[in-house]
């Protein structure tokens, strides 16, 4: 029997020629018994010959640990070598080395697809920094750091999903083309047909309207929130702006959570709270080696700073609190703080100093700084808003959001104000059909990443750095 981590299912080929039972890397390594007729498949890390032994680390993407191989060096070939594809068969054994569980003694070692190492970028035992490997969007995922980085990705995709079933939302996917701009900041991605296409059909706009890239699934949340009362989404959203930067992404994923009946802005604070902190012990304790790895070569300040993060509350304090402490400060900013202006990053950060680089929640800002869609405080004429921001270590800003304005004359006058009425009747409506006090937030979720892994570059927590490079995959 073969006791595997994870609870994979071994496949049994079907072949006649083979009845090797086929593992991936992880189960291997974690089997708890030997066993006869095992294959595995993958890359090789690394080839070592020895005039008695040839030695091989064998990786799938399963773990960040790869197996040993352990062969007769008449075994070797030429085309086996680093990067290549290979099928070994053999035997599953206890390993004599302290450090590994099992490993495999080959029988047979078949290379699947050769690799030109001369030409391959990346290099047997080099530890590639983050920005030599970004050069290759389309082969850094065979490099161990990134490797970690999509399991923990994936994982914390899981988590973030696991978190809000478990609390009773339902999922909702919301458009990605939309008429909309949420946010009302004009950073969008306009969407037309391809030249050829637009001349036949001898119309200004495909959709008719004009469409974009949504900025932010929000409005489309709060519909389905007067239906389902909780409701989230998780995906990709696009902003057109100064993607140089290294907290923002052109694309990038966004969790977004809407909640009826809620009148407190501490309610909407509590959830992301919950959901900062449950998605990160998920994701510590399911992927312990994968986050290992970032806390020892990428950011080794990063595990404590999660550790007092996941123990204590979150700080809270008002815009109000924020521009005072900016002001008393001894550092001088780029961006003179003022009340009444936005928070910079170099605000945010020293913010979070100030606090004993905890994360901290900022709320109560000024009502002009805000879009549309923010609740008055009414704490003088049209002063602040019922927004929250939260503030992490390193980064700034991860999350926002707000109580929405629920009483159809305050928004409708802010709409008009604005001359949005026409375009958001629809959203008017929600006020005019059974509304009540509502509230929700988005988090990026790279900056989330960045954040728990202590990532510098966003670009570096993606699969793909888009657009960054003559390569556009
Ligand atoms: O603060 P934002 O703009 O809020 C909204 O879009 C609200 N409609 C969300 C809601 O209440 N449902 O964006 C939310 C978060 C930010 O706090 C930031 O973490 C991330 O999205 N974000 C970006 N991440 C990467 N690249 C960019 N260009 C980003 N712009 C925003
Ligand atoms: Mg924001």
């Amino acid at each position: 029997m073969l006791g595997a981590r994870g609870g994979w299912q071994a496949l049994r080929r079907c072949s006649s020629l083979s009845r090797a039972v086929r593992l991936r890397v992880r189960e291997a390594l974690g089997a708890r018994e030997p066993a006869d007729e095992v294959k595995v498949q993958g890359w090789v890390r690394s080839v070592r010959a020895q005039k008695e032994v040839l030695f091989l680390h064998i990786n799938d993407g399963s773990s960040l640990e790869n197996l040993q191989v352990v062969a007769d060096p008449s075994l070797e070939n030429r085309d086996l070598t680093f990067g290549s594809a290979v099928e070994v068969e053999g035997k599953l054994v206890k390993s004599p080395h302290r450090m590994q569980n099992m490993e495999l003694k080959a029988e047979t070692i078949r290379v699947v697809g050769p690799c030109d190492t001369w030409s391959f970028p990346l290099k047997m035992k080099e530890r590639h920094p983050l920005e030599y490997i970004r050069q290759f969007p389309h082969l850094r995922c065979r490099n161990n750091t990134l490797g970690s980085l999509l399991r923990i990705r994936s994982e914390a995709t899981a988590a973030i999903h696991s978190f809000f079933q478990d609390n009773g939302y339902v999922h909702i996917h919301t458009p990605i083309i939309t008429s909309n701009d949420c946010e009302g900041a004009g950073e969008l991605f306009q969407i037309e047909a391809s030249n050829e296409a637009r001349e036949s059909a001898e119309k200004t706009h495909f959709f008719n309207v004009p469409a974009f890239l949504t900025v932010s699934g929000q409005l489309h949340l709060e519909v389905m929130a007067g239906a389902f009362t909780h409701v989230f989404t998780f995906g990709p959203t696009f902003r057109a702006e100064n993607s140089q930067s290294r907290r923002h992404l052109a694309e990038f994923y966004m969790v977004e959570a809407e909640l009826s009946f809620t009148e407190n802005l501490q309610d909407v604070m509590q959830v992301i709270e919950d959901l900062v902190k449950t998605a990160t012990s998920t994701v510590l304790s399911r992927c312990p080696c994968d986050v290992e790895l970032f806390h020892k070569y990428v950011a080794p300040a990063q595990k404590d700073r999660l550790e007092q993060m996941l123990k204590n509350k979150f700080v809270t304090i008002s815009y109000n609190e924020a521009v005072e402490i900016l002001k008393q400060a001894s550092q001088t900013f780029a961006f003179k703080p003022e009340w009444g202006c936005d928070l910079q990053t170099e605000h945010e950060k020293y913010l979070v100093k100030h606090c004993g680089e905890v994360p901290v929640f900022v709320i109560n800002y000024p009502y002009d700084l805000k879009p549309f869609y923010m609740r008055d405080n009414e704490d003088g004429s049209q002063r602040t808003v019922a927004a929250v921001d939260l503030l992490v270590p390193g980064i700034g800003e991860l999350c926002g959001g707000s109580l929405r304005e629920e009483r159809l004359p305050f928004l409708e006058s802010r709409l008009q104000r604005l001359g949005l009425a026409d375009t958001y009747q629809w959203y008017l409506d929600l006020r005019k059909f059974g509304s009540v006090p509502h509230g929700g937030f988005g988090m990026g979720f790279e900056r989330y990443l960045q954040y728990i892994l202590g990532v510098d570059n966003i670009k570096d927590v993606i699969p793909f750095p888009r657009f960054s490079h003559s390569c556009l995959l």
